[in-house]
């Protein structure tokens, strides 16, 4: 995929500062979320969604039209830990907005990161895209790197969900997290690109100043695989909302 092929333009809303991101998020999502019966929603971790999943679940506690119907999606997950690691994605989603808005248990498909057979927790996941997919909202963050989920620099724009070995950038973020960079897992199961890019929206979360150069290079460099959030220019009905600082080095 090159910068030749017939692109699209993400519509990009800023929001002044930290407190209008969250708040500018969760409105963009819960207006997704309206437009849809029962919708198959992908949510990301890391720092970037905290103030929208606190948005969500206070401003939008009461919305149970919406919780009792969505069906949620794992984006990614360490490989190869315990069912009660501290570091599992799941685990963190579930307590920062899962349990906190009272997705119903039975709506939530999660990967199994001690899953003794990852070729057959990969065909899991890929086998309830088919039957239950696609993915109707995809919200992502943006990695320091440009990955989407966990996406690599490299994935192919069709990669499908996968075992990936993460990138010493994404190891070193990791390290921000649990201590030190050897308490990071190196490997991690992901949703695609392909499964991504085939959902009815895509909303990109960007904040902080750190991911300004990022985010300039995910909206105008080459669309190519070594930025994977470029493939979502190949694609419409992209949002990118970003607060002030992250939108420092775009162009009005
Ligand atoms: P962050 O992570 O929200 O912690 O910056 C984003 C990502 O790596 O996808």
């Amino acid at each position: 995929m090159t910068g030749t092929s017939a692109l699209f333009v993400p519509d990009v809303r800023i929001a002044a500062d930290a407190v209008a991101f969250p708040e500018l998020s969760a409105s963009f999502f819960i207006a997704s979320l309206e437009k849809l019966k029962s919708p198959l929603v992908v949510l990301p971790t890391g720092n970037t969604p905290l103030g929208m999943y606190d948005v969500l679940a206070t401003k939008y506690l009461g919305r149970r039209d919406l919780w009792d119907n969505m069906r949620f999606l794992a984006l990614d997950e360490y490989a190869g830990l315990a069912s009660n690691d501290a570091r599992l994605f799941s685990g963190w989603l579930t307590k920062v907005f899962l349990d906190r808005v009272g997705i119903p248990v039975a709506n939530r498909t999660f990967f199994q990161s001690d899953a003794a057979n990852p070729v057959q927790e990969i065909a899991r996941i890929q086998n309830f895209l088919r039957t239950s997919g696609p993915v109707d909202i995809a919200v992502l963050g943006l990695g320091a790197n440009g990955h989407l989920g966990m996406n690599e620099p490299g994935s192919a724009f069709d990669s499908p969900t996968r075992l990936i070995a993460l990138t010493p950038e994404t190891i070193k973020s990791g390290a921000a997290y649990w201590g030190s960079e050897a308490a990071v897992p190196r490997t991690a199961y992901t949703l695609g690109l392909g499964d991504l890019l085939q959902a009815k929206q895509v909303m990109l979360l960007v904040n902080g100043a750190a991911k300004a150069d990022i985010l300039a290079s995910t909206l105008t460099d080459t669309v190519g695989v070594s930025i994977p959030a470029t493939s979502l220019r190949t694609r419409a009905d992209v949002v990118v909302v970003a607060d002030a600082t992250a939108a420092l080095k775009l162009k009005p």
